[in-house]
């Protein structure tokens, strides 16, 4: 009985807040396990790291990373305030000293100290979020974006720099879009 009215629960906050975040133009959609652990790869995560997850929803990705990785720094920032109290409360329940979420409109954010990204936003979104990060990012640092690639003006200019990767799970099958900065 409890556990039927907790999948109530669950399935009517999700439409609530997938409805709200389309607002965004940018739906809320978790990432899967199967991307969470080729994120990781891609990130080569190490001690000293700052990772940060542009549009980081309910946290499922940002919690993901910052227990398998206790010594690095975990950022998420999302503008829908409703999944950054979700997120928060994941984090508490996990007891994860070495995160944080941010409520705020990534347009409006500062890059700079984070050496790794990752979004999984749209192709649009992308192509002006990568001229910020272009500006703002360390040497090296390493971008992955899932299913979307980086927006076409990006991905036109940097088209020799960009890998893609194949996520192929039992249910579907999902890009990953790298790209490090450079000189
Ligand atoms: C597809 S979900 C990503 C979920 C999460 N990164 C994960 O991997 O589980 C995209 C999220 O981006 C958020 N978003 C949309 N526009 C944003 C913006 N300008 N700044 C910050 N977050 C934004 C949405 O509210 C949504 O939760």
């Amino acid at each position: 009985m409890a556990v039927g009215y907790s999948i109530a629960i669950y399935t009517i906050a999700r439409v609530f807040i997938t409805a709200f975040s389309f607002r965004s133009r940018v739906p809320f959609v978790p990432s899967s396990r199967a991307s969470v652990i080729e994120i990781a790869k891609l990130l080569s995560i190490k001690a000293g790291d700052n990772v940060i997850d542009i549009g980081s929803g309910s946290g499922t990705l940002v919690c993901a990373l910052a227990r398998a990785f206790p010594k690095g720094g975990f950022t998420g920032i999302e503008i829908n305030r409703m999944l950054i109290l979700i997120a928060t409360i994941r984090k508490s329940i996990l007891r994860l000293g070495n995160v944080e979420f941010v409520a705020e409109n990534a347009f409006n954010y500062d890059f700079s100290r984070f050496n790794k990204v990752c979004m999984y936003m749209t192709s649009d979104f992308n192509d002006k979020i990568m001229t910020f990060l272009e500006k703002q990012l360390p040497i090296d640092a390493i971008v992955v974006s899932s299913v979307f690639d980086f927006g076409k003006n990006f991905m036109e200019i940097h088209e020799s720099e960009i890998s893609v990767y194949n996520i192929v799970s039992s249910k579907n099958s999902k890009k990953l879009y790298l790209w490090i900065k450079k000189q």
